[in-house]
């Protein structure tokens, strides 16, 4: 191939095809070359950057011919930011292409035939984002900055107007970090390991407009001679001022070497160490180490889809796996008699429990451990026969051990959400024997990036 293919050489191809990042396809001599930015339809001057051994990857010089569908990008740090790929094309077609990415993997891998549903998509797809996780970092002229990190590196992109994150976010950082610049307060190396400060995260409530600021720091060689610990009571002091909206602030304590953002340990500085919010008629407790949907408008209709799609019976036992702080089971738990949620993280189970009782629910039981363990003990040895199982795995989806327990007991419906499209599917190959697949449908919860979440319905299949 490297003889038919360069590295350096132009041509003009035409787009033939999306990739599932929002790049576009083009082929030569039959071999496929991935092209950032690039759109179905379109025609472009193209210099090779890469040639591997069944593919290449090219760089746009010029688009000799524009699709219809792109749009000018609103955003400032677009072409360096990691975050919405997709940027650069119209939103209606972000929600065509999110269904065709669902519509393909279904083809390509399901006996059954499934017709994807439209996109559930938003009607104001901006500023979306309920959580932000910025780094901390050093620029070019030596000062600390906080920001985004640049596509596929480490490169600190200062914070500017982001387009879908919530705004009060970007503006507690603005303000932490001309406090750093002025105190010259410690910022952690990766590579050094040396330095204190490693990321801020902010989440926030959009419908209490509660506020949770967390600080990771590193305190591997100890912060008691630090600007860090002379300063850090006057920066708190300050965003609890300006800021009346951050009901708590904790500091979490990362000493490793790793690119996981929270360590293990947290010191609540401010406040109670969690904020609450709502979902529809429901309010949750959030805990620093607890998951919550980042885009709780997308959450809500999410969660009512699957409800209404499962048709739930009051008599149902519902088993909401991989539970987190227990929004799909307190959602589900008026329409039917029990509810039992598992969930890995204990501090999660103790918000879904205490949720369970703000929202006045009494027929929910929830358990801390891992799906593959609890689930096998439930149905195994507690002999909890469920009728309806919701799973919402993260992006490795669900464990074989799982998936032959579902097979085994049999409910009549199960749901599953999903925030990767493959796994997804990979899983619902293992069910289809047992399970008639009712509906997929694709619901927006990333607007303009190439993220997929789906929520699926299946129903036992009467033999
Ligand atoms: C995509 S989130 C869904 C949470 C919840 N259903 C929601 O809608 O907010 C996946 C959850 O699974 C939990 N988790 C990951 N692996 C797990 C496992 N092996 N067993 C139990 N829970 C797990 C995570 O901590 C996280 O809370």
């Amino acid at each position: 191939m490297e003889k038919i293919l360069e590295k350096n050489q132009e041509y003009v191809v035409e787009i033939i095809d999306q990739g599932y990042e929002g790049e576009g396809i083009a082929k030569i001599n039959q071999i496929p070359i991935f092209i950032p930015n690039a759109l179905k339809g379109e025609i472009c001057k193209i210099v090779i950057v890469k040639v591997l051994t069944s593919y290449a990857y090219g760089k746009i010089l010029e688009i000799v011919r524009n699709s219809k569908d792109r749009v000018e990008s609103d955003c400032l740090t677009d072409k360096r930011c990691g975050g919405c790929d997709l940027r650069h094309i119209s939103y209606a077609r972000t929600l065509e292409m999110k269904r065709e990415i669902v519509q393909n993997l279904v083809q390509k891998t399901l006996k059954q035939k499934v017709e994807v549903r439209t996109t559930i998509g938003m009607e104001h797809p901006m500023f979306y984002r309920n959580k932000a996780q910025y780094p901390f970092g050093i620029d070019p002229k030596g000062n600390p900055t906080i920001g985004i990190f640049a596509k596929r590196s480490h490169e600190i992109i200062p914070i500017q107007e982001c387009k879908i994150q919530n705004e009060i976010s970007q503006r507690i950082a603005k303000t932490t970090i001309e406090f750093c610049r002025e105190k010259k307060l410690e910022i952690y190396n990766e590579t050094s390991e040396e330095g204190i400060l490693r990321h801020l995260v902010v989440r926030v409530g959009f419908t209490s407009n509660e506020v949770m600021c967390i600080f990771v720091v590193n305190e591997k060689n100890g912060t008691q001679k630090s600007n860090w610990s002379k300063y850090k009571e006057e920066l708190y002091n300050q965003l609890e001022t300006t800021y009346p909206e951050i009901k708590t602030i904790v500091e979490n304590q990362n000493n490793k070497k790793t690119n996981v953002i929270l360590g293990d340990r947290n010191q609540v500085i401010f406040g109670e160490g969690f904020i609450y919010d709502q979902l529809a008629d429901f309010t949750f407790k959030i805990s620093p180490m607890s998951f919550y949907q980042i885009n709780p408008i997308q959450t809500v209709k999410l969660y009512i889809k699957a409800i209404e799609e499962a048709e739930l019976k009051k008599d149902d036992i519902f088993c909401d796996l991989y539970c987190g702080i227990g929004t799909i089971g307190i959602f589900a738990a008026k329409h039917v008699k029990k509810v039992y949620g598992v969930e890995i993280v204990p501090e999660a189970i103790q918000d879904a429990k205490i949720n369970a009782q703000i929202n006045q629910i009494q027929n929910t039981e929830f358990m801390t451990g891992d799906v593959k363990d609890l689930f096998d003990q439930m149905i195994q040895k507690d002999h909890i026969k469920p009728t309806v199982v919701c799973v919402d795995p993260p992006r490795k989806g669900i464990d074989p051990t799982t998936i032959e327990n579902i097979k085994q007991v049999e409910p009549n419906k199960v749901i599953y959400i999903s925030c990767n499209p493959a796994t997804m599917v990979r899983d619902l190959a293992m069910l289809e024997e047992k399970y008639l697949i009712k509906s997929i449908t694709p619901v927006d919860m990333f607007p303009y990036t190439s993220h997929v979440e789906c929520v699926t319905i299946l129903e036992l299949k009467r033999l």
